[in-house]
């Protein structure tokens, strides 16, 4: 099973990754569901959506701050570099649901970020979008205009960027081989993104310590944490 897998990846013209929280768990940024997800210790629906936002945009602002702070300091690992070294041999894609820019870091150039990112802020009445490094020291942020400034993240019950989304879908279902790390499969639509490779007859590659609910339908299931599995992948290459 192995070996044809790997004659795959030397053969394929494009791998496409779908990549989930668990790829940067090693840079140590909490995952939603697992063991610590941060899902555990907060009521997600009431800090992950827009009502949740219009309601109390302070305490929905604090909890993004704190995670702010934590992704501004983290590092990529060597799970995020061996997905950009591997660009030197074959044509890469990320489609990432992560909103940390991790992937951007490590120095992958072909990243679609599914559900935005935290770096970036946005006006919730303006056209005003930037991308903002430092801390705030107001909470909520205000924009120039005077209304309340939020994350340029998709929370729960709004829908992808949709230029972003075809592009992924497109790729997902051109793609020789896809490699899916780190990530839950919970969350639709980012979840179809498999289903989309396979009805292309590609090979699908799982990355996960945990089983998901796709793993019967992966070619190959890899059963360990992606700081470990990935840099090998880039030695089948050499
Ligand atoms: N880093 C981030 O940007 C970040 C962090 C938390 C949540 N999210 C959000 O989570 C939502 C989607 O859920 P998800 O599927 O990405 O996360 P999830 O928490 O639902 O799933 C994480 C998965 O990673 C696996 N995992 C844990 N440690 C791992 C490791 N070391 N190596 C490989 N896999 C490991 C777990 O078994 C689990 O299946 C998205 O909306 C995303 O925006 C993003
Ligand atoms: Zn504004």
């Amino acid at each position: 099973m192995f070996e044809s897998v790997t004659k795959k990846l030397r053969d394929a013209r494009k791998i496409v990754f779908v990549t989930g929280a668990g790829i940067s768990h090693e840079s140590g940024i909490p995952t939603f569901r697992g063991k610590d997800g941060l899902w555990r210790n907060y009521d997600a629906m009431k800090l992950a959506t827009v009502n949740a936002f219009y309601d109390n945009p302070k305490l929905v602002w604090e909890w993004y701050n704190e995670r702010r702070k934590n992704i501004l300091y983290a590092e990529p690992n060597l799970g995020h570099k061996a997905i950009s070294e591997l660009e030197k041999y074959v044509k890469v894609i990320v489609l990432t649901q992560n909103i940390d820019g991790l992937h951007q870091r490590a120095g992958s150039t072909e990243v679609l970020e599914l559900h935005g990112s935290i770096v970036k802020i946005k006006c919730t009445v303006c056209d005003f979008k930037s991308e903002i490094l430092t801390e705030f020291t107001q909470i909520p942020p205000l924009c120039k205009c005077g209304n309340v400034l939020r994350p340029d993240v998709v929370w729960f019950g709004e829908s992808l960027p949709q230029e972003i989304w075809q592009q992924a879908v497109t790729h997902a279902s051109k793609c020789d081989v896809m490699i899916v790390v780190g990530t839950s499969l919970a969350v639709s639509p980012a979840n179809t993104l498999p289903i989309y490779a396979k009805q292309n007859n590609a090979t699908l590659i799982e990355i996960n310590p945990e089983e998901t609910i796709m793993s019967s339908d992966m070619n190959l299931s890899i059963r360990s944490p992606s700081v470990v599995a990935l840099p090998k992948f880039v030695s089948i290459f050499k």
